[in-house]
């Protein structure tokens, strides 16, 4: 057995002081104190938070997106994930155009199987609607995909109002829940191409391009579409904007149900004047292209107030590495050629309990990266909470450690982090996955047990 003790257990009812005992890939026993056995390895927890495993719900491994490839896979992000408390990433399966999705979801299998550090869920995201498409639905049930993606924004992924509905539609007898990516696509393109008119080709052209109200549009196009099909259940992924959390506050105050939202550490954390920083090889800002972009201030206090009031269910990372030589610096001349994404994975637990230390205890940090996670896309009970009987996987974090975050030490596999010199108080001190320990103090242990968590 493995036991772990003295420390404070972020348990579904509140806090409490105790022990935690895994047996293989189990939580066997909670207790004020367990006495080991020999042969039993024990940890010391004093001091320390005891989590269920944290868990990123929006991550990009290993995948074609059009420009290039992420620079993370499988084997490294879920790595990274593992070195700062994450337990399981639910990563996006797409299925470009022309492919089935049960062949994109054997593919994203091939990608992950055998490779993982930490577990692996998959959304299955739809880049076009067909027939074939609406009956293999329902295949995707069975093989453990309860969670779908579309988008509105990205000419080679994107669905039109019409098919949005439909697949709206097919999902909910499924009991299925849609993950938009709600951007204005057509609006993008056309402002794309008047801001490089206008002579702006630098990082500083993607913000204009994608004003607010591409997304505040597209979140509120959304929510009427799963009105139309009947108070579907969707999750806006990424939200960025006060405008965008406006239009779920109008529709939750229609009486709109099941509507959940995500946000993610750089719309928290970060503003558009990262895209201005001067620097000496003049690539400073292309690290920060990501969709949607980081926005204004204004955005920034009005996201972190709705998180700190309940408002936003999960945080997720949209983890979605480039390198900045080799890969995003092939648009330093058009900023639409910079492949978009950014890294986070390894990071958003310190991130968000340094950024929040004064707002947010260790409960709500459980709730919105591991309780909520589990329960919006089919994981719980046996993940996201500290239980016997539940999955062992468990994060002991320690909030004293104070270190700084820095490209030369991370374990995502890009040559930057949107975070470098952050100052973080806070970090995992030991990771299990499935009853095995997978990281200690930041550093992988070479351990893979992640395995797929079929939902
Ligand atoms: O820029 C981003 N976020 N790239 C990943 C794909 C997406 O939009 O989620
Ligand atoms: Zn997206
Ligand atoms: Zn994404």
């Amino acid at each position: 057995m493995v036991i772990i003790q003295g420390g404070t257990l972020v348990c579904p009812d509140g806090l409490r002081r105790g022990d935690v005992a895994l047996e293989a890939d189990k939580v066997v026993r909670i207790a004020s104190s367990i006495e080991p056995a020999e042969g039993d390895e024990v940890y010391d927890a004093r001091g320390c938070w005891v989590f269920p495993g944290f868990i990123d719900a929006h991550t990009h491994m290993q995948c074609w997106t059009g420009i290039d490839w992420t620079a993370d896979s499988f084997e490294t992000g879920t790595r990274a994930a593992a070195c700062g408390g994450t337990t399981t990433i639910v990563d996006y399966a797409t299925a470009d155009r022309g492919v089935t999705l049960p062949d994109a979801l054997d593919e994203w299998h091939k990608r992950a199987d055998g490779t993982c550090t930490a577990n692996y869920a998959f959304h299955m995201a739809l880049s076009e609607w067909n027939e074939r498409n609406r009956a293999d639905l329902a295949i995707m049930r069975e093989r453990g995909v309860c969670s779908f993606k579309s988008y509105f924004a990205y000419d080679h992924l994107r669905l039109d109002d019409a098919e949005t509905l439909e697949l709206l539609e097919s999902l909910k007898p499924l009991g299925g829940t849609l993950c938009v990516h709600c951007e204005n696509g057509t609006l993008v393109n056309a402002l794309q191409k008047r801001v490089y008119e206008s002579g702006i080709h630098g990082p500083e052209g993607h913000p204009l391009s994608r004003p607010d109200v591409c997304e505040a549009e597209a979140v509120s196009r959304l929510l009427y579409l799963a009105h139309l099909a009947g108070d579907a259940r969707v999750n806006v992924v990424h939200l960025s904007t006060k405008l965008g959390l406006e239009a779920i506050r109008a529709a939750k105050a229609r009486g709109q149900k099941n509507i959940f939202v995500e946000t993610c550490p750089q719309y928290l954390l970060l503003d558009d004047t990262c895209f201005l920083r001067d620097g000496q090889d003049g690539l400073e800002g292309l690290e920060f292209v990501m969709s949607p972009p980081p926005r204004k201030p204004a955005d920034r206090v009005a996201l972190r107030e709705a998180l700190v009031n309940g408002e936003i269910d999960t945080i997720a990372t949209d983890h979605c590495s480039f390198n900045i030589h080799g890969q995003k610096d092939r648009g330093r001349d058009d900023f639409r050629k910079v492949p978009n994404g950014g890294a986070g994975v390894e990071h958003r637990p310190a991130l968000i309990a340094t950024t929040f230390a004064d707002e947010l205890g260790p409960t709500d940090l459980c709730r919105l990266m591991s309780e909520n996670p589990a329960k919006v896309f089919g994981m719980w009970p046996a993940k996201g909470r500290l239980a016997e009987g539940a999955d062992a996987d468990i994060c002991v974090w320690d909030p004293s450690v104070s270190w700084t975050i820095s490209a030369a030490t991370q374990h995502q596999n890009v040559d930057h982090t949107p975070y470098e010199g952050f100052k973080a108080k806070g970090r995992a001190r030991l990771t299990f996955v499935n009853g095995v320990l997978a990281a200690r103090d930041g550093e992988p242990t070479g351990a893979q047990p992640g395995r797929y968590v079929s939902r």
